[in-house]
């Protein structure tokens, strides 16, 4: 029987291992070529604004569009080969960012 992949696939590291983690507040972590981590005290919420249950408080959000259960990252980004880096590749300016963000 096939082993269905869960958003608790990630991440491979505990909570303590991660500089911040203790810290109020919510840390979102890129994960080299995998998911987003968000940990702490945050709120998930689709584009309307309906809550998401996280159902927990350490979860992994999809950023390589693959994933079968989005928001949340199943694993499938090892299988579709994604590659990113963790930490960005170039910094991008202020007014680049609020463009993206429609500030
Ligand atoms: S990042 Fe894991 S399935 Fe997309």
């Amino acid at each position: 029987m096939p082993v269905q992949p869960s958003p608790s696939a990630e991440p491979e590291q505990p909570d303590d291992a991660v500089p911040g983690a203790a810290e109020e507040g919510a840390t979102i972590t890129p994960y080299r070529d995998g998911p987003l981590i968000v940990r702490g005290d945050f709120r998930l919420v689709d584009q309307d604004g309906a809550e998401i249950d996280p159902g927990r408080r350490t979860v992994a959000l999809c950023r390589c569009g693959k994933s079968g259960i989005k928001p949340f990252c199943d694993g499938t980004h090892k299988r579709a080969g994604f590659s990113a880096p963790s930490a960005p590749s170039r910094p991008r300016p202020a007014a680049q960012l609020r463009d993206v963000a429609g500030d």
